[in-house]
């Protein structure tokens, strides 16, 4: 059985979400295919990030197959994961490996899709594993992509799909490695218990910025959105999570005719996102960024009516 699970970028809010503030995500077409067929030991391999683990075997990736084994509640199986995506660089990887890893071995051919709740309640327990506590957005857009506003809650989130004016015309660059998502999580914790007021400030500016972003998203105002993009990225950089290389290529973005850019995920490393206003500009942004990134990608968020 093969199944597949979206990408995905953090279009506003990283970091706050863990919070209780709001977020907005997209879903990206990259994402991952996991294949499970029978085998002799639980097996869990992504050729792509160098993965292949056994039963048994220690580190993260061991015990998150351990609860892939409980969750598939099953004969053993080998699960092989292909994908496009950069592993631990803030394009939601892992979530991605979760939800499809989960798909292929608790849904067979021809059965009633697995719902929304129990695949993000099963892909948490994953994602647990990798980054300690996850609000369980990354998780969410490779279930259900498309672009939506996310908020934690209990037992499941508050998901909010926004309706976008206008296309939306992206690109994002991995300007350096990824960092541990827990480690840059306690990084922003830690800054906001310190700054006990200045922190409380910090997370109602993050509130303004996701609610006047999902207002330019469905009113179509690239511009609006680019700066808050930029507003966002320096809350990021003054809370410590963003690093020199991230801060220079979305000052290159933006050099280009970027309409605004941050870096998107955990930071520490890893990937950055610049808006632009018309394929004609992303076109010159993504060539400003080749010359500074590992990779970049062109993404096209349709309008949707
Ligand atoms: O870098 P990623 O894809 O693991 O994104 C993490 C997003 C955070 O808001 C920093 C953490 C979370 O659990 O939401």
């Amino acid at each position: 059985m093969t199944s597949t699970a979206n990408g995905k970028v953090l279009l506003f809010g990283e970091h706050a979400v863990v919070h209780g503030c709001s977020a907005i995500a997209a879903g990206i077409p990259a994402g991952a295919r996991a294949t499970a067929r029978p085998a002799d030991s639980w097996q869990l391999a992504a050729p792509c990030w160098g993965v292949d683990v056994r039963e048994g075997d220690g580190g993260r990736l061991g015990e998150a197959l351990a609860v892939l084994a409980e969750l598939a509640d099953g004969e053993p199986k080998r699960i092989t994961i292909e994908s496009e995506l950069p592993a631990g660089a803030g394009l939601g990887s892992s979530a991605a490996m979760a939800v499809a890893a989960i798909r292929a071995l608790r849904q067979g051919d021809g059965e009633q899709p697995l719902s929304f709740d129990e695949l993000w309640q099963a892909a948490l327990r994953v994602e647990r594993v990798f980054h300690g506590n996850p609000s369980g957005l990354d998780h969410a857009a490779a279930i259900r992509g498309g672009v939506f506003r996310f908020r934690r809650n209990t037992p499941l989130p508050d998901i909010t799909p926004l309706r976008l004016g206008a296309p939306m015309y992206l690109v994002i660059g991995q300007a350096e490695a990824g960092a541990d998502t827990g480690v840059m999580v306690a990084r922003f914790s830690d800054r906001l218990q310190r700054c006990t007021r200045t922190g409380a400030a910090v997370l109602d500016a993050f509130r303004a910025i996701v609610e006047d972003a999902a207002e330019a998203i469905s009113a179509a105002e690239t511009e609006r959105l680019g700066e808050l993009m930029t507003i966002n990225h320096g809350l990021l950089q003054g809370m410590g999570v963003s690093t020199p290389a991230l801060d220079a290529a979305c000052a290159a973005a933006v050099s280009a005719g970027a309409s605004g850019a941050k870096l998107t995920g955990a930071g520490g490393g890893g990937c950055m996102i610049a808006l632009c206003e018309n394929e004609n500009v992303r076109a010159t942004v993504q060539q400003a960024l080749d010359a500074l990134c590992l990779a970049t990608w062109a993404i096209h968020l349709p309008r949707t009516t």
